[in-house]
């Protein structure tokens, strides 16, 4: 049997570098003789994406040469498509220790020591200009830039290992490996599997869209992200109470996988859906929803961006099959869910609502209606904007 029936990781092989347990015993042996780094959880995340194939081909956090090739071309420096860069920040004072060791221990901020790495180069990188090209803004008021600035403009480069999957709390048990995704899907015998980001709770419009794209394929991976978002997001552990309740209620169980995805937001629109897709090809999907303003923020991206972006690679580069969603929303006249492509109807006859009003409504205890949210999805929700207010 071939070792993959359905669509090749991006690089051609899935990415393992997660050490077994003898080699972690000979690392942790060492920990006392190493330079020590501690990380933000975005790098935490990074970290155990790299270790489990998730970001095929990467095998650590990138040198300058990828850095450049990807802010400039949206390439790793080998051609291969890759759209956002995934770079560690050290803190200038460490730069010295750093350089003269073989190795590094990096920790996370609860301090529990996650992975080891090989510098293999240290840059320094001009924080605007990748704003501009990545975020396509240099406005610290973009939730994206805000984060870079905050960071070190100073760059280590090289290989890791996982030394210890990091506690992720709630969600660690719903954190498949790729190798565990493809194994489900082929399990299921699926061979189209659309994958669906989401950074939000499924509302009528998400649900529109995930439903006729399961019309044409055979399973869906739903897979919201759960790590670092911007402070007003919905909070991860509140939204997968709201996923599971809506699949329980409304879809096929059969034919829809839930698991987590646990990166850290960029918020960086066009660049974050190609990025998105990719990983989602690693994952074992074969097709990827890109809807309105995809992975973005405000009004720093157009509409359609995230998806206009795909036209400058060429299928077989990226593989995964995008599919394309106009912005849908629930029409009084038509009385169902509907999108500007298939509507004829005005604009005042449309439900639609922006995600900060639905916070806003939500935290004063309003409903939004059923035709924007399904009233179990609602309910979740109020409950969770309860706890985050006594908090
Ligand atoms: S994000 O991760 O892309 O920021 P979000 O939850 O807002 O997450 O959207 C998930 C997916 O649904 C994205 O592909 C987005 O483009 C799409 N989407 C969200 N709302 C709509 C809508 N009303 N119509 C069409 N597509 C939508």
């Amino acid at each position: 049997m071939l070792m993959f029936e359905t669509i090749t990781p991006h690089g051609g092989r899935l990415i393992n570098r997660c050490l077994t347990q003898e080699d972690q015993e000979k690392w942790l042996k060492k920990t006392d003789s190493l330079p020590k780094l501690a990380v933000s959880s975005v790098t935490v995340s990074d970290l155990l994406l790299i270790a489990i194939g998730a970001y095929s081909p990467l095998c650590g956090f990138m040198d300058r040469e990828d850095y450049d090739s990807v802010c400039q071309q949206m390439r790793l420096s080998d051609g291969t498509v890759w759209s956002l860069p995934i770079t560690l920040p050290i803190p200038r004072e460490k730069v010295k220790a750093i350089e003269s060791s073989s190795h590094l221990l990096l920790y996370g901020p609860d301090r529990q020591l996650v992975a080891v790495m090989e510098p293999k180069s240290i840059y320094s990188i001009e924080q605007q200009q990748e704003a501009r090209v990545i975020f396509q803004t240099e406005d610290p008021s973009h939730p994206g830039v805000a984060r870079l600035y905050q960071q070190s403009n100073i760059y280590i480069g090289g290989p890791i290992w996982l030394l210890q999957f990091p506690d992720l709390g709630l969600f660690s048990e719903a954190v498949y490996d790729p190798r565990v995704t493809r194994k489900i899907f082929q399990q299921k015998g699926w061979k189209k599997i659309v994958g669906f980001q989401t950074r939000n709770p499924i509302h009528r419009a998400h649900e529109y869209i995930q439903k006729a794209a399961l019309e044409t394929v055979d399973g869906l991976f739903l897979h919201p992200l759960v790590g670092e978002t911007k402070a007003d997001d919905i909070p991860a552990e509140v939204r997968m109470r709201s996923y599971q309740v809506l699949l329980k209620k409304y879809y096929p169980t059969d034919r829809v996988c839930l698991g987590v995805f646990p990166a850290a937001m960029r918020y960086a629109g066009p660049r974050e859906a190609i990025f998105h897709a990719i990983v989602r090809k690693n994952y074992g999907c074969t097709h990827f929803i890109v809807g309105r303003d995809h992975a973005g923020v405000g009004n720093f991206y157009g509409t359609y961006d995230a998806q206009k972006i795909f036209s400058q690679f060429r299928e077989e580069e990226l593989e995964i099959i995008p599919l394309f969603f106009e912005h849908s929303f629930y029409c009084l006249k038509c009385e169902g869910m509907t999108s500007y492509k298939t509507c004829p109807h005005n604009q005042e006859n449309h439900v639609t609502f922006s995600g900060t009003m639905v916070r806003k409504m939500l935290l004063a205890g309003q409903t939004p209606p059923p035709e924007f949210s399904r009233f179990e999805v609602v309910q979740v929700l109020i409950e969770g904007m309860k706890e985050k207010v006594k908090v």
